[in-house]
């Protein structure tokens, strides 16, 4: 089939383009590393995926080429994985990827009414970039924070809490060159560098790693209940799950009866 029949069905023209000498010698040092890493080459499929979107920004034709190229692989086989897992995007991202959680708590606390709202703000739909190149949208699923519910997240940063006012000066002081902070989690940095750092390389941002913080007090409360203690707000000696120890050793106790 020729490349004019190939356009003429909307078929990608195959093969895909390979990287310029210049950024494939960059990239065979940073994919020699990642692959490195691993007893078998082809586990390391992810992290080069994360490596090829740190580059452009999304995973191409030719980033998907360039992947299976370095471990063996089908181009089939990469594009596979490449289109299970969300976090890859097959669009370029903007400089700040912002993703609005729709999933069902974040949803019925207001995650649906943030999303179009951005919509109409940003002018954009889902998986779109504002035409400066500052701003993609994507509605996304449950981000594990459901105790922060609504959630947004800017290049994979936690924004918890969130409401369509908060969510509009958010965007808008990004795209403004504003200084934002996550709420919880490390300072900002470009989709690009993020996805630098999701394929391993580590965080050069000095205070960076320590800023990731650990479990904030909404997603520890389950814990401590679980442990028996009392959280502030729920009436002093209020005990909504039995602890653990008390637990096993009220079983003990109905073991002993029964014997
Ligand atoms: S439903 Fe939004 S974080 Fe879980």
């Amino acid at each position: 089939m020729s490349a004019t029949e190939h356009v003429q069905l909307g078929l990608p023209e195959l093969p895909a383009e390979p990287y310029p000498a210049e950024v494939r010698e960059r990239l065979d040092a940073d994919a020699a590393a990642v692959v490195a890493r691993y007893p078998q080459s082809r586990s390391a499929l992810l992290p080069l995926l994360h490596l090829v979107q740190a580059e452009e920004g999304f995973v191409s034709r030719t980033g998907i080429r360039y992947c299976a190229e370095q471990l063996g692989l089908t181009t089939a086989e990469v594009t596979a994985v490449a289109t299970f897992y969300t976090m890859y995007r097959r669009r370029p991202a903007g400089a700040y990827h912002v993703g609005v959680c729709t999933n069902t708590l974040c949803a019925v606390l207001g995650g649906d009414q943030i999303f179009a709202e951005l919509q109409q703000h940003l002018g954009i739909g889902n998986n779109e970039t504002t035409a400066d190149g500052s701003i993609s949208l994507e509605h996304i699923e449950c981000n594990a924070a459901c105790d922060y519910a609504p959630v947004v997240m800017v290049n994979w940063e936690f924004f918890d809490n969130q409401d369509p006012e908060s969510a509009r000066q958010l965007v808008d002081d990004l795209r403004a060159g504003a200084e934002v902070r996550p709420t919880r989690g490390a300072r900002l940095c470009s989709f690009k560098e993020t996805a630098r750092i999701l394929a391993g390389f580590p965080d050069e941002r000095p205070g960076a790693v320590d800023e990731s913080g650990a479990g904030g007090a909404p997603s520890l409360a389950g814990l401590r209940l679980a442990r028996g203690e009392t959280l502030p707000g729920t009436g002093g000696g209020t005990k909504v799950v039995a602890p653990r120890q008390q637990e096993s050793t009220d079983e003990g106790d109905a073991e002993g009866e029964q014997a």
